[in-house]
């Protein structure tokens, strides 16, 4: 790599003479600065996991999912049916898959009146209908859905 270190070489001089400066007006640190730090260009950030999305809380979702009425539309680990579509490929209809967006959907259901592919034929009951699901498990159920989605679009 010759070629991309003499295109650096002045840059990381720079930034070894700007660090010595400084570290001499306050005269007192050592001037310990790796000068390649300067350099590096910022990494674009990976899709982030959200907090909420744990291990644990993904096995709980898990395990609410499929002993719940879910799997009655959306199928066995979310595979879809004529009843519901896939949580695990596909676009998504009613947002766009954050999980917040998932948390919203599963604490109020989806009405008839805003089903987007009308070969759903029943509306989607809010907090699982009978499950009755308490705040922190649509949050478990969440994070669940969250983390078969990541195909989704
Ligand atoms: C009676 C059938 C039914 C049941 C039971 C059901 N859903 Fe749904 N679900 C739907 C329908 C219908 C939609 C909206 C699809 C559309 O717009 O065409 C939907 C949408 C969703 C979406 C948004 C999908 C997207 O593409 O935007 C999520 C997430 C979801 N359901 C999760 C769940 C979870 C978790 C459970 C269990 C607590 C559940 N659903 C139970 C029928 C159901």
């Amino acid at each position: 790599m010759p070629s991309t270190r003499s295109r650096l070489l002045p840059l990381v001089t720079f930034a070894a003479t700007a660090t010595f400066a400084a570290a001499c007006s306050t005269a007192a640190t050592t001037p310990s600065v790796a000068p390649q730090a300067a350099a590096a260009p910022a990494a674009p950030a990976p899709p982030a996991r959200p907090a909420e999305a744990t291990p644990a809380a993904i096995a709980e979702g898990d395990s609410l999912y499929a002993s719940g009425s879910c799997t009655r539309c959306h199928g066995a680990k979310g595979i879809g049916t004529a009843r519901g579509p896939s949580l695990v490929t596909g676009p998504w209809l009613q947002h766009r898959g954050s999980y917040a967006e998932i948390v919203t959907t599963i604490t109020n259901g989806v009405p008839r009146a805003a089903i987007k592919d009308t070969t759903h034929r029943f509306p989607m009951n809010a907090r699982g209908g009978p499950m009755n699901l308490t705040d922190p498990q649509v949050k478990s159920m969440a994070a669940y859905v969250w983390s078969i989605s990541r195909e989704k679009r």
